[in-house]
């Protein structure tokens, strides 16, 4: 279970005058997520998404509020100083600091990460950037390759072992990305807009290897999203964000069994729901903005 209470983050910022500035990019989100749900948080760009998601790793502080993973807090970022989380974020960009944690000393949550711009070692082949996530996991190095092969063949990456990323077309960099997130054995899995920088054929096709590995899992999925068939066609539910500051604007189930198919009847009216929710919004601002 993932629960966030009364998560608020404010960043402050200095004016070219001199005066202080600042944004609230997150307001006030309460959430529970069940384990093994698919979640879509689904929002126009720069509602607050991705620092929503990235406190829920652990990557960000959040200025008020609590995370609790399984009943266990989300603390703030290992790294001490800005600095050092910058460093820490180029070298381990796949996965956030608490899942990290689960290689050193005490287990705490185990948490991966999947963001929108491959984050995979571009000087290491396929079969290294696996190798490298099990060395960080501590399976014993006769075990490796064999699990490496295995979370790469589940990606459809069997032939791709010995290609280095810049071989491979966004799309199976994409799964690369994924079968390091899988080789971590996280019970969640967080992925900011993943599926954003390839081309509509090829996402269609990430969403279905997505599904095909989450199901059965009772792995949790959180997905931030901007796209609205997508959020529909893989969720459980759908957590709308209202435009900045980011807040809860709706929670709507999606009860539709899966296989689903994509112009199913019932996904076409939730999709209309939320378009009428953003219409409304959208015409609320400008009313706003008139007056
Ligand atoms: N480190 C930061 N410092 C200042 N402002 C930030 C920082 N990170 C994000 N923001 C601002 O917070 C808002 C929400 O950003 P973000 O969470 O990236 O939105 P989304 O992922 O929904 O597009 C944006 O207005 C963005 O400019
Ligand atoms: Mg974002």
């Amino acid at each position: 279970m993932i629960e966030t209470r009364n998560i608020t983050k404010f960043f402050s910022a200095v004016n070219a005058d001199g005066s202080a500035d600042g944004i609230t990019a997150v307001l006030s989100v309460s959430l529970s997520i069940p384990d093994g749900r698919f979640v879509s948080l689904l929002g126009p760009s720069g509602c607050g998404k991705s620092t929503f998601l990235e406190i829920l790793a652990g990557l960000q502080a959040p200025t008020e509020g609590e995370v609790w993973i399984n009943g266990r807090q989300v603390l703030e970022p290992l790294p001490a100083s800005r600095r050092e989380m910058e460093a820490y974020r180029r070298k381990y960009r796949f996965l956030s600091p608490i899942a990290n944690s689960l290689f050193r000393d005490k287990p705490k949550h185990d948490i991966a990460m999947i963001f929108q711009d491959y984050a995979v070692f571009p000087w290491m082949t396929a079969m290294q950037n696996v190798l490298f996530t099990l060395k960080l996991r501590g399976v014993p190095r006769r075990d490796r390759p064999g699990l490496a092969r295995h979370y790469l063949a589940r990606v459809g990456l069997g032939g791709a072992e010995s290609k280095y990323p810049s071989q491979l077309s966004g799309g199976m960099r994409q799964r690369l990305a994924i079968a390091r997130a899988l080789s971590v054995e996280p019970s969640i899995i967080l992925m900011d807009e993943p599926f954003a920088a390839v081309d509509t054929q090829t996402r269609e096709r990430l969403q279905e290897d997505l599904l095909e590995l989450w199901q059965g899992t009772g792995k949790t999925v959180v997905l931030v999203t901007h796209d609205l068939d997508e959020a529909v066609y893989l969720s459980d539910e759908i957590i709308v964000f209202s435009p900045l500051p980011g807040t809860v604007r709706n929670r709507i189930p999606v009860d539709v069994p899966r296989p689903r198919r994509r112009d199913d009847p019932v996904l076409r009216e939730v999709r209309e729901r939320i378009a009428a929710i953003y219409r409304y919004d959208q015409e609320h601002a400008d009313l706003d903005g008139g007056i």
